[in-house]
């Protein structure tokens, strides 16, 4: 081949040339030969050349001869665009080059084409012949061509799964160059339009890689479990690659979890098919609760019996199937108490490493996550040996997304949308999906493959899907997008959606169904979200056709940037000077960008739990949800809290079979005084596990076991100064000024230290979350924000120590805002917050009131929820409890500065500096309190958290109520009626201060 063959990128029957086929990804030796020496990692610089777009490539750069002296240095695996070259663009649906050019599928962009010229310099490995020398790209994002010593070797779409060559035909000893164009949209980037960053390059591992002789190229292990569920039979079906058609033989040993052998095949010679069988009694069978794996080993050896190969393989014995309408696992229903994955690191984008996979797989563990959803895409391979291990259910998806062909276009036609029934996408759709199923499908722990996401229906994707049934009849497949297009309904095995609200799943649930249900998308956990989890994961107790969800997402994706400053911060769409792009919408998880577990993730650790404990006045309940594991497992500690303060504590143990409850009396006498009694019981590890430490708490249960009746303050009153602008309350050791002009008070002062920095007022603000401004709260409560700014006082009215205080907020006439304030002798004041509502009902952000601190009040101490910000649909996993921190612990780093910090169910709050001066607030009721460094309007301008100001203040935000975060999607739906603070009629709310 002379000149490069630019066709093929715009072809979408071009997807490979020369491509090995795909194969199982299994782990194979010598005796004389390691796997790490047979597969050598190729990571490193490579030599490096940006062209803008396919005209500035220089077509004669993978010729023998050519100089690339000036060329720059690459690292590889990594995205181009991260390590100096280009931007990266955050797009949601729209197609990167949407309105920048006017382009139908397949073809692609002429001018936004950013092409990455590699070349690299290798000697032929040690122990590696000639003719076995190969080549595998895990992941090139979207195209590449690939020449070694000046001689095409191939070409390859699909940026998530493996891409491998046979060098053999032109390696050399010695002095090898391999040159790789990498082109960033190829007609294979029209099933590329996942939500998330656009980047390219080559951005997973490569190695060069070499076979023994005789070499296992594809293995199909196929556990079948009987349907006695003791008895199964084991097959494995090889695919061998003997080119000297050397004698040899094939068998393999079955290994238990104690490494004990338990089962050695029958021997057969080695031909191209070979399927060695095995019958199994007593097997132990995996699940995510007991992920018990066997070891296989596979030998081939030569006629004289010496070994040639060795492959290693962990397989689980499992029996997933559809019956009855239901899932079934071996032989019980399961639920889905899943999350969607997109793989991303905020350094590395998708390049994430080994130790980040693994610390997800480790996070999900201790949060009660037992499925993931690869969303997208076929994720690194290191993933589902994970899974495997740890116990984590899998639907593994192809990388198919056409979101941008069929979403907001007017006159939607089918021609128009690929694939649908357009077979010209046929065979790059079945192509993706054949590339993950051959590499991944040998782990237990996949138990579904999905066609992709967001690729509307049609002919292609239900052909994929018979693919998938025709292939392997031991998963499920999964796709959504029938949805869109009952024609093919059976593309999918279950019937899957995403973000329907509760009452709607309900609604499909109790219409007769013809498939269970799960969410393959639920939650969306944009910015401070998550509200109401649990009136989706109790739809699993009420109909066993619901067979959970995933939630959307697991992590950020957001990238560190610099602002001018050199500030980090981390940037979403459009920091990067991308355009187009979708802002923040790639911040939806429930692990911040730079792995930090947000208070989101403990609500679903609690909404997730697999044990439910209830604590009453009476007994403690206690129902085991699992299928396999006895809670014999744990170790249960419970507490006894006298007014916050824990007065007993002491440990049980239970043996409670799976799918079982029992009740138990409570651990101790509650004591006959007038305090409030709270009887908290935990589920802990009793064991180390091997993604966390004994001791570890995986549930609990918290009730009020005995109410506390709340004493009415009735103390002498203050002493009372009537100067001309200012009224002046003198207490025992302190003192508050009211300033008339403004109608606030504005001073409390004790021991000649100043409390207020800024007066007491009326605040309704929360500055917005991202649901807010999705579901148009925002722009429904503005008046609110204006009120809190600008109420003014319109009367006062004192009686000997009461003061009265009425507020016009301009919302409406009909709106009256009045303070009544009672100082106290003893030290203490009280505030009556009224609000009258003689109109129509409305609601509004919060009903409460704020001022500002010096910043030396930096201790918080509260007895409520915590120690995490709670919200009133958000606030389960929250234990009830006296926690401490620091002001400045109370912000939440949402990639867009928003409301956070808030506490829920106060009993009391301080606010304290570090001689222990300040102020305590509390009620007869529980009230709501956040404590912040900022003011709500500073965190609502601020784009990201280095747009804040510096930390100067301490502001406190009382309430007696706070709407809700909302929490099933981000893009219009409302927060839950019971969730919002609602104005009719009369409100009121009382708390008092104590001045210390
Ligand atoms: C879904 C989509 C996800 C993501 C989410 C919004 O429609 O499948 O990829 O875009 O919405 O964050
Ligand atoms: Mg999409």
């Amino acid at each position: 081949m002379n000149n490069i063959k630019f066709e093929y990128l715009k072809d979408p029957e071009v997807f490979q040339i020369n491509r090995l086929n795909a194969h199982s990804d299994h782990i194979y030796y010598t005796p004389y030969m390691k796997y790490e020496d047979l597969r050598i990692l190729q990571n490193g610089n490579f030599k490096f050349f940006y062209a803008k777009n396919l005209n500035e490539v220089k077509q004669d750069f993978y010729k023998e001869g050519f100089d690339d002296k000036d060329w720059d240095l690459i690292k590889v695996p990594g995205h181009i665009q991260l390590l100096g070259y280009g931007n990266p663009q955050y797009v949601n649906t729209m197609y990167p080059w949407d309105g920048i050019e006017d382009i139908k599928p397949p073809n692609i962009p002429s001018e936004f084409n950013p092409v990455g010229l590699y070349a690299y310099e290798f000697d032929l490995p040690k122990g590696f012949q000639k003719d076995a020398a190969f080549i595998c790209f895990e992941g090139v994002e979207s195209a590449f061509y690939l020449w070694l010593n000046g001689e095409f070797i191939g070409y390859s779409e699909d940026t998530f799964t493996p891409s491998e060559f046979d060098l053999s035909s032109f390696i050399k000893e010695k002095g090898n160059r391999l040159c790789i164009m990498v082109v960033r949209f190829s007609s294979g980037s029209w099933l590329e339009d996942q939500d998330f960053f656009r980047f390219s390059g080559i951005f997973r591992d490569v190695y060069l890689y070499t076979t023994p002789k005789i070499h296992i190229y594809d293995m199909f292990v196929k556990p079948e479990v009987l349907e006695d569920l003791k008895k199964a039979e084991l097959k494995c079906e090889f695919e061998i690659v003997n080119k000297e058609n050397l004698n040899g033989f094939i068998y393999f040993k079955l290994y238990d979890e104690n490494n004990t052998l338990i089962k050695v095949s029958e021997k057969l010679k080695v031909s191209k098919n070979v399927t060695l069988n095995a019958s199994l009694d007593n097997i132990n069978l995996w699940n995510a609760e007991i992920p018990y794996l066997y070891k296989l080993i596979v030998e081939i050896c030569d006629d004289k019996g010496e070994t040639i190969e060795i492959v290693e393989q962990k397989i689980g014995f499992r029996r997933f199937e559809m019956k009855d309408k239901l899932m079934l696992l071996n032989g019980k229903r399961i639920v889905f108490k899943g999350v969607n994955r997109h793989e991303f690191n905020a350094r590395y984008g998708r390049n994430i490493s080994k130790e980040d996979i693994l610390w997800d797989i480790k996070c999900m563990k201790k949060n009660n996550i037992n499925a993931v959803r690869t969303s997208h895409y076929p994720n690194q391979k290191e993933l589902y040996s994970l899974c495997d291990e740890y116990g984590i259910y899998v639907i593994d998806e192809a990388n198919i997304e056409t979101h941008g062909t069929w979403s907001f276009i007017k006159d939607l036609k089918y021609e128009n949308i690929v694939p649908c029934d357009n077979e010209v996408w046929k065979g790059a759709v079945i192509d993706r999906g054949n590339s993950m199923v051959q590499r991944d499908k040998n782990h237990p722990s996949i138990l579904i493959w999905s066609c992709g996401n967001e690729s509307f229906g049609g002919k292609v994707l239900y052909d994929l899907s018979n693919f998938y049934r025709n292939t392997d009849n031991s998963r499920l497949v999964h796709y959504e997008g029938v949805a869109n297009d009952r024609r093919y309904n059976d593309t999918s095995d279950m019937e899957s959606r995403m973000y329907l609200k509760p009452q709607h799943i309900k609604e499909y649930l109790e219409n007769n169904p013809e498939k269970p249900y799960i969410s393959c998308e639920y939650a969306h956990s944009m910015g401070n979200a998550c509200g109401n989890l649990e009136k989706y994961t109790k739809l699993a107790d009420e109909y066993s056709m619901y067979q959970g969800g995933f939630i959307w997402d697991f992590i950020d994706q957001a990238i560190y940037n610099k602002d001018p400053n050199g500030e980090e911060y981390l940037a979403t769409g459009g920091d990067f000077f991308d355009r187009p792009n979708d802002a923040y919408f790639c911040g939806n998880g429930l692990v911040f960008a730079d792995r930090k577990e947000s208070p989101k993730m403990k609500e679903v650790k609690f909404a997730y739990r697999d044990v439910e404990i209830f604590c009453d006045e009476n007994y403690i309940t206690i129902i085991n949800k699992n299928n396999w594991l006895n809670t014999d497992k744990y170790e249960f500690h419970f507490e006894l809290l006298e007014n916050g303060l824990i007065i007993k504590k002491g440990k049980f143990l239970l043996d409670l079979n799976p799918q079982s409850r029992k009740t138990l009396d409570l651990p101790c006498a509650i004591p006959d005084k007038n305090c409030e009694y709270i009887l908290t019981v935990s589920m802990c590890l009793k064991e180390d596990e091997i993604w966390e430490k004994a001791g570890y708490e995986l549930s609990f249960g918290q009730g009020v076991v005995k109410k506390a009746v709340f004493k009415e303050i009735v103390e002498k009153s203050s002493n009372v100064i009537c100067g001309n602008e200012n009224i002046g309350f003198k207490m025992k050791n302190s003192s508050c000024l009211y300033f008339k002009p403004i109608g606030k008070l504005n001073s409390i002062k004790s021991n000649n230290k100043e409390f207020i920095l800024s007066e007491i007022k009326p605040d309704f603000w929360r500055a917005p979350i991202d649901n807010d401004l999705g579901n148009k709260n925002t722009y429904k409560w503005a008046k609110w924000k204006i009120a809190s700014l600008y109420a003014f006082k319109t009367k006062e009215k004192l009686e000997d120590s009461k003061l009265y205080v009425t507020y016009d907020l301009n919302i409406d006439k009909q709106i009256q805002c009045e303070f009544l304030y009672e100082f106290m002798y003893e030290n203490k004041f009280s505030l009556t917050f009224t609000l009258e509502n003689s109109g129509e009902l409305i609601d509004m952000p919060a009903f409460g009131f704020s001022f500002e601190m010096p910043s030396f009040f930096s201790n918080v101490k509260w007895y409520g929820r915590g120690p995490f910000e709670t919200y009133q649909d958000r606030k389960h996993g929250a234990k009830i409890g006296i926690y401490e921190n620091k002001v400045a612990d109370n912000y939440t780093d949402y990639l867009n500065p928003q409301e956070c910090g808030n506490k829920t169910d106060l009993r009391f709050i301080e606010i304290t500096d570090n001689e222990g001066s300040g102020l305590r607030i509390f009620s007869e009721d529980l009230f709501e309190c956040s404590v912040l460094p900022y003011t709500s309007h500073e965190i609502e301008s601020a784009h990201h958290k280095n747009n804040l100001p510096k930390q100067s203040k301490t502001v406190v935000h009382v309430c007696k109520k706070k709407c809700g975060v909302g929490g099933d999607d981000a893009w219009g739906a409302p927060v839950h009626p019971e969730y919002l603070v609602n104005l009719e009629g009369k409100m009121s709310f009382k708390v008092y201060f104590e001045v210390n």
